[in-house]
C-alpha cells in the first residue's frame, strides 16, 4: 500500500509573519491520524521560521527549487546544502512554473533531481503536458520524455526516492482540474513508463501525485483512484482550512 501524500505548495505567496500563522494554524488543525504523509513548501524566505514552527509536528517541509551546485558564484541562488540546513526534506524539482518562466529544461532537472539525491533530499519531480500538446494528441509523447529525461542515469534505488507530481499545466491555478478519469488514465501511464524503464516493483511502489486545482471538493474523486496517491496543492493550499479539507479526504 502507498501511504498518501499530499503538498501544499505555497508558491510566491506568503511574508514571513503571513508563513508562520499559516503554518500555525496547520498545526493546530491537523488531524492525529498520520497514515496521511504531509508537506509544505513555502518560499525560500519562510523555511527556517516554518521549520521551527512546525518542528514536532507531522508535516514535512520541503522547498520549491533548489540550485544543483552545493555552493559557487550563482548570484541569486540556493543550494540543496542551504535549503536541508533549514530542515527541508524534500525538494520540488521541474514544475512547470520552473519549466516554463525560467527556462528550466529536462536536462536541468535531471542534475536538479541528482542534488537532492546527493543531499538526502526527496524529489517532489513535476510532470505534466501543456494544452496546446494535449490538443495535439501528444500526452503519453511529452510524459515519456519527460520521466525519462528527468530520470537518467539513476539506477532503481534512486529512482524509487521521492515522488512523481502529474500536474497538467492546462489545470493549474485554471479551475479546470482534470476528471478523476483523465487522471487515472495518465497516472497509470506514468507507472507503466517507471515499469518499463525499472521494473515492476519500483512502478507500483513510486507514489505519483495530481496538481491542478484540486480542492476540497475535488480531491476525493481524484484520490480514490487506483493510481493516485494524493496531491500538489497550489491555491487551495494557502489557507489552513482548505488545505486540511484536502488532507482528510486522504484519512
Ligand atoms: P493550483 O492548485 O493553484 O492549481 O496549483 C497547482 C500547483 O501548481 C501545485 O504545484
Amino acid at each position: 500500500m502507498r501511504r498518501p501524500w499530499i503538498g501544499g505548495n505555497w508558491k510566491m505567496h506568503k511574508t514571513i509573519g503571513e508563513a508562520l500563522e499559516l503554518a500555525r494554524a496547520l498545526k493546530a488543525g491537523l488531524p492525529a491520524a498520520d497514515s496521511v504523509e504531509v508537506v509544505v513548501a513555502p518560499p525560500y524566505t519562510a523555511l527556517k521560521v516554518v521549520a521551527d514552527e512546525l518542528r514536532g509536528a507531522a508535516v514535512q517541509l520541503a522547498a520549491q527549487n533548489i540550485h544543483w551546485a552545493d555552493q559557487g558564484a550563482y548570484t541569486g541562488e540556493i543550494s540543496p546544502v542551504m535549503v536541508r540546513d533549514t530542515g527541508c526534506r524534500q525538494v520540488i524539482i521541474g514544475h512547470s512554473e520552473r519549466r516554463q518562466w525560467f527556462g528550466e529544461t529536462d536536462e536541468l532537472i535531471n542534475k536538479k533531481i541528482g542534488a537532492c539525491l546527493n543531499h538526502d533530499l526527496e524529489p517532489v519531480f513535476c510532470v505534466g503536458e501543456t494544452l496546446e500538446e494535449r490538443e495535439a494528441g501528444r500526452v503519453e509523447e511529452v510524459l515519456t520524455r519527460q520521466v525519462r529525461e528527468g530520470l537518467r542515469g539513476f539506477n532503481r534505488g534512486e529512482a524509487a526516492r521521492g515522488v512523481i507530481a502529474y500536474e497538467p499545466v492546462w489545470a493549474i491555478g485554471t479551475g479546470k482540474t482534470a476528471t478523476p478519469e483523465t487522471a487515472q488514465q495518465v497516472h497509470s501511464f506514468i507507472r507503466d513508463l517507471l515499469a518499463g524503464l525499472y521494473d515492476k516493483t519500483v512502478a507500483s511502489a513510486k507514489r505519483i501525485v495530481y496538481g491542478g486545482s484540486m480542492t476540497p471538493e475535488t480531491a476525493r474523486g481524484l484520490i480514490t483512484q487506483p493510481d493516485i496517491d494524493g496531491g500538489l496543492i497550489g491555491g487551495a493550499s494557502l489557507k489552513a482550512e482548505s488545505f486540511l479539507a484536502i488532507v482528510k479526504e486522504c484519512i
